[in-house]
């Protein structure tokens, strides 16, 4: 279904595109999609990452030559990412990969943002059956996660490495995230309540981008929501 959903991606390509890469297993699906057709079309693209693993992933497939660091980019035409849930009013929950930070400041500049998911990510708000990944200073993570049972309830966990090294995950940007597990959906306003806590980075929640292209795939194919 990810290979169904990138190269149904690949209509939104034009050359000379600024592309933002998304991060995460479909992301990387519309990564490989997007190395066949740029080596077969000739296409010159410039391409901004969002994570490490994604520009590991655009080197593989022999995208390499084409990846840009954002400050040299002024505009990004199109972005094409991946996400945890996907609600109907299309606010996203994203961040289990860990790459939110650098996905939202992509995914929230980029003309036309694409969102591919399969269909079972459709929920009727979020989160619903994922923590919320808040990404903290590791300076502050402690109180982060404090102020934000206090005010809004639920559990807060300090996401912990599954890499084989031992103590928390670290982001690309050298931070720690905090799962948080609140007491039930959330109104869209938790994005900047959220990101008013000293400490806070960035959030996984998305729901500033309503205008995104939605695309869902399930066994009936790929449709838009
Ligand atoms: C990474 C993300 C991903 O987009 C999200 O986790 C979806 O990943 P996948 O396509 O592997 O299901 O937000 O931080």
């Amino acid at each position: 279904m990810k290979d169904l959903l990138a190269k149904k991606a690949l209509e939104f390509v034009r050359d000379g595109y600024v592309i933002g890469l998304g991060s995460g297993s479909t992301a990387k699906a519309f990564i490989e999609a997007l190395g066949r057709l740029a080596s077969e079309a000739g296409l010159k693209l410039t391409l901004v990452a969002t994570s490490v693993d994604s520009e590991l992933k655009a080197a593989e497939v022999g995208l390499g030559h084409m990846l840009r660091p954002l400050w040299l980019v002024d505009s990004i035409d199109l972005a094409v990412d991946g996400a945890d849930e996907v609600a109907k009013d299309r606010v996203f929950l994203k961040g289990r990969g860990g790459a939110l930070v650098r996905e939202k400041i992509v995914d929230y500049r980029a003309s036309t943002l694409l969102i591919l998911a399969e269909a079972t990510k459709l929920v009727p708000a979020v989160p619903a059956r994922n923590p919320v990944p808040i990404e903290v200073v590791p300076y502050a993570w402690r109180h982060v996660a404090r102020d934000v049972e206090r005010k809004f309830g639920g559990v807060c966990r300090l996401r912990i490495s599954d890499s084989g090294r031992l103590g928390p995950h670290i982001t690309d940007n050298g931070n720690y995230i905090i799962d948080w597990t609140p007491p039930g959906p959330l109104g869209p306003e938790i994005e900047d309540a959220l990101k008013g806590i000293p400490g806070v980075v960035d959030t996984g929640i998305f729901a500033k981008r309503r205008d995104a292209v939605v695309l869902l795939a399930d066994e009936r194919g790929v449709y838009a929501l």
